[in-house]
């Protein structure tokens, strides 16, 4: 079976009602990335940045996978299929896809403010101050905030690197170390980028630009290769 690996960023999510973050009116327009997605934040206004990840989860519980993530997972009855994912929502295991690796965390997680392996899954929207892990300690948001280290980058490396196709939906590409993925796929394997602002990136060969929304663009190419087997 061949591989195919995908990288997604907010713009896959942004059809299901989940606000990217450098479009217009996306989260960074409307607040201050040092302010809520930093250490030095949650040293400082820690009832901020609470208050800004459990209004992201509520939003979460309230909504569905659309078509793109959807389309992704037809994909699996022909390839074997990894997705890294820069979203910490949860839209591509609603939707069913099988691999998924997540590089900037998940917002249904928190975590313990003492040791980083003691994880847990919220069942519900809200971390208020004072919520502990069983050490004691403050839970945290289970998100890479910037700063800080990228834990899942080199297991992310690796698998690039054994792509027979890689597939790029929906992302600026200009946070990295994410950004920097595309560099690790061998030069003559295909490579396909789909989102309306979509760019030839410089030095990238065998790219496929697909400058459209991830729900019209992903089925398009989710077709184009399953009947190319
Ligand atoms: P950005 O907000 O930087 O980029 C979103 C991309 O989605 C843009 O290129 C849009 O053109 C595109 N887009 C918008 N609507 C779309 C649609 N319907 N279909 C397809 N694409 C669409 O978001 P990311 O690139 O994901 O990190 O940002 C990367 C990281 O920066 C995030 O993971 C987050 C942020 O800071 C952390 O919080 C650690």
């Amino acid at each position: 079976m061949k591989k195919i690996v995908i990288l997604t960023g907010a713009g896959i999510s942004a059809e299901s009602g989940v606000s990217t973050f450098r479009d217009s009116n996306g989260l960074w327009r409307n607040n201050r990335i040092e302010e809520v997605a930093s250490p030095i934040a949650w040293e400082n206004n820690r009832e901020l940045v609470l208050e800004f990840y459990n209004q992201r989860r509520k939003q979460l519980f309230e909504v569905e996978p659309n078509d793109g993530h959807k389309w992704l997972v037809k994909l699996e009855q022909q390839y074997d299929v990894q997705i890294i994912t820069q979203n910490v929502d949860d839209l591509h295991e609603r939707a069913g896809s099988s691999n998924i690796l997540h590089l900037h965390g998940e917002l249904k997680k928190v975590r313990s403010t003492r040791d980083p392996e003691l994880i847990y899954t919220l069942d519900h929207w809200e971390l208020k101050d004072g919520d502990k892990c069983e050490l004691g300690s403050q839970l945290r948001p289970h998100i890479v905030w910037f700063g800080e280290s990228v834990p899942m980058i080199e297991p992310a490396v690796s698998v690039v690197t054994g792509a027979d196709i890689f597939i790029v939906i929906g992302t600026s590409m200009v946070v990295y170390p994410a950004a920097s993925l595309i560099n690790y796929v061998n030069t003559e394997v295909p490579k396909y980028y789909i989102d309306p602002k979509a760019f030839s990136v410089p030095g990238i060969s065998n790219l496929s630009i697909i400058a459209e929304k991830a729900g019209t663009g992903v089925p398009k190419l989710v077709k184009r290769l399953l009947k190319s087997e």
